[in-house]
């Protein structure tokens, strides 16, 4: 099938190359010129395990394109929309600004009979809004949120764990869902769950999706701020609590919160939702979540100050981390960089090593110190703190090993992955969240 992608950051660029992996022929439209050349040449241009090879395989088949050209999107018979939809400037609520453009920019070449499908995560409403605009083409909308994770993204979207279409009413709606089912043929040949629901609905099972896992970290933060004042331990309640399947394991890792491009601001933006709609109450708690998760920073830093004796001011602190989770190169709202501007901002001398997230990193702080080599980074440190749990530090960093790079002897450890009894009984003061 003949499909365009609107929109090439980490949501477009990766189901763009999918869709094509799965045998349709895709053309991918975004208005960032360099980002078109690098992808027109299979290249990444960001990192996400697998997305190179799958648009190297993708432009060399000649069933992938790009473009910065939305005429290109003519003769599609679906178009995908993910542009990004970040925090606005002055406030809390979703900025819309690339969603309408891209409809603006796309409305002149629909045809009667094409589908639209919304990815990028919207306000509850959005589509409602956008329907009249495209549907007075002969075209059709439908949201169909996107729940793919970063790091794990190909997988994701080539493998989900369900798919999620909202549709309008009537025999048109139908008829949409029956074409999205057969863009996504393998997904629907392995009995993916497939929910055809109302656009609304499926709008708002994006942020509700979000909004959970969001409380759950946060949930078990709040717990170890208990268990840090009560000498419990928040790892072991997390896994005793887990093992209810109810509640299950996943997303209990306490430790310096949530980042990202999506958690914060989706918590963010549907609470202003929320209170446009008069039902602020009914997601107040998310306000709390946010609070608790804003807090952990806090208190990664205090433990810092403490563990250097009172004050961080001309010590050499290494963080080992700066993107906002493991597997990733996204410093968007990275809890692991606010650590280190205010460590810096309170005199330290910080040192930054990251496997993937350095060059973004420096571009958006060049006032830090970045080693790309972790065990240089690592020499002279008067304090580790582990910020983000890539393999190479929480797996494969021992203290035995640290022992032989810096004579500091103190780490905080910011995602709880270090076995503490380890680091301690090889003499180092170790200090968890
Ligand atoms: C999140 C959701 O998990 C995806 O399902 C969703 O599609 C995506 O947002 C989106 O809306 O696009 P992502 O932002 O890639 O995905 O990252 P997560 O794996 O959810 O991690 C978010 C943050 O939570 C990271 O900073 C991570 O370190 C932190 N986290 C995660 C914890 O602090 N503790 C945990 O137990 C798990």
């Amino acid at each position: 099938m003949r499909l365009s992608v609107i929109g090439c950051g980490y949501l477009g660029a990766v189901h763009a190359a999918a869709m094509a992996s799965i045998g349709h022929d895709v053309v991918g439209i975004d208005v960032d010129r360099r980002k078109v050349e690098a992808l027109s040449r299979g290249e990444a241009p960001f990192f996400e395990p697998d997305l190179q090879e799958l648009l190297t395989a993708g432009v060399e088949s000649g069933r992938l394109k790009f473009t910065t050209e939305m005429s290109a999107a003519a003769g599609a018979k679906v178009h995908f929309i993910g542009v990004g939809t970040p925090q606005q400037r002055d406030g809390y609520a979703a900025d819309l600004t690339y969603v309408n453009a891209a409809v603006d920019g796309l409305v002149p070449y629909l045809s009667a009979g094409d589908v639209v499908a919304g990815k990028s995560t919207v306000p509850v409403g959005t589509a409602a809004d956008l329907a009249p605009r495209i549907e007075a083409t002969g075209a059709t909308l439908v949201w169909n949120p996107e729940f793919l994770r970063e790091g794990w993204a190909v997988k994701d979207t080539i493998d989900p764990d369900r798919l999620v279409v909202g549709v309008g009413a009537g025999a048109e709606g139908e008829r949409a869902a029956d074409i999205l089912r057969e863009v996504y043929h393998p997904a629907v040949a392995k009995e993916t769950p497939f929910i055809v629901t109302d656009r609304a609905t499926a709008e708002l099972v994006k942020v509700a999706a979000n909004a959970f896992l969001a409380t759950k970290i946060s949930f078990i933060n709040a717990m170890a701020e208990i268990a840090e004042v009560t000498g419990a331990d928040v790892t072991q309640l997390a896994n005793a609590i887990g093992h209810d399947v109810r509640i299950g394991r996943r997303f209990l890792g306490a430790g310096i919160g949530f980042g990202g491009g999506c958690l914060p601001k989706d918590i963010r933006a549907f609470s202003a939702r929320a209170e446009e709609l008069g039902r602020g109450e009914s997601v107040a708690f998310l306000r709390e979540v946010d609070a608790i998760n804003l807090r952990r920073r806090d208190r990664a830093v205090d433990l810092v100050i403490n563990a250097l004796g009172g004050s961080v001011f001309k010590k050499n602190v290494t963080l080992l981390g700066a993107a906002f989770k493991p597997y990733s190169d996204d410093i968007r709202d990275s809890p692991a960089l606010d650590v280190a501007i205010r460590l810096h901002g309170l005199g330290a001398w910080v040192t930054i090593t990251d496997p993937a997230a350095i060059e973004n990193a420096q571009r958006l702080h060049p006032q830090l110190n970045y080693v790309a080599d972790r065990d240089e980074a690592l020499r002279e440190a008067d304090a580790i703190v582990l910020v983000t749990e890539w393999d190479e530090y929480r797996r494969d960093l021992t203290p035995e090993h640290a022992s032989t790079l810096t004579s500091g002897r103190v780490v905080i450890d910011g995602r709880n992955g270090w076995d503490a009894a380890a680091w301690r009984s090889a003499g180092w003061t170790y200090y968890g969240m």
